[in-house]
């Protein structure tokens, strides 16, 4: 992915475990973005995926520069963003595994040129727009190129205060 702009920087007066824990009150989705790469199936748990534009349609994430996945990830034409639900908090954990290891033992198939996750709440399909310094993350602004959704719908698993959640109505 080309280099962007660079957004902000982050102010030294705040505390990086006050930073953390604050942030922990925003909750968050829970990915998995993949790609193959060399022939090699590359998945990595993001909670940044965000909605960018309608017109023309983008969307993106945030990786940590440190991040050797990342450092795969951005060298995909395709990228897949399997959105989990609350069942597969399983998913999740075993994306957190080594690398190479983290699709073992899943329901996977190649889906355009990505590895599409069964069972989600959405997929979503991109290519690669460009890749805009942001602190010690970058953020990989993205082409929106397919999407779908199952036709029954799967509640998404939701990330906050540090722990997996499922949604819950508000009686009105
Ligand atoms: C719920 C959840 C959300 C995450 N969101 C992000 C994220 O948005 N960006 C990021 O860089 N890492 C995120 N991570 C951490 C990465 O998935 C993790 O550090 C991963 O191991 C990095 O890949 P690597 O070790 O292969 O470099 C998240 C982890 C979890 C459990």
């Amino acid at each position: 992915m080309a280099k962007g702009p660079t957004i902000g920087a982050m102010s030294a007066a705040i505390d990086p475990k006050f930073f953390r824990q604050v942030m922990g009150q925003v909750p968050t989705c829970v990915t998995v973005v993949t790609a193959m790469v060399d022939e090699q199936p590359q998945a990595m748990v993001i909670g940044s995926f965000v909605s960018v534009s309608l017109d023309p349609p983008l969307a993106g994430f945030f990786c940590t520069t440190t991040s050797s996945t990342w450092q795969e990830l951005r060298k995909a034409d395709v990228l897949g963003v399997n959105v989990l639900g609350a069942d597969q908090i399983d998913v999740s954990n075993a994306c957190m595994r080594a690398p190479d290891e983290r699709l073992d033992g899943l329901d996977w198939e190649m889906d355009g040129g990505a590895p599409r996750l069964a069972g989600t709440t959405a997929w979503i399909r991109l290519t690669p727009n460009q890749v805009i310094d942001a602190g010690d993350h970058e953020f990989a602004l993205c082409n929106v190129v397919e999407m779908s959704v199952p036709d029954e719908p799967n509640e998404p698993v939701i990330f906050y205060g540090g722990a997996y959640r499922s949604l819950a109505a508000i009686e009105d």
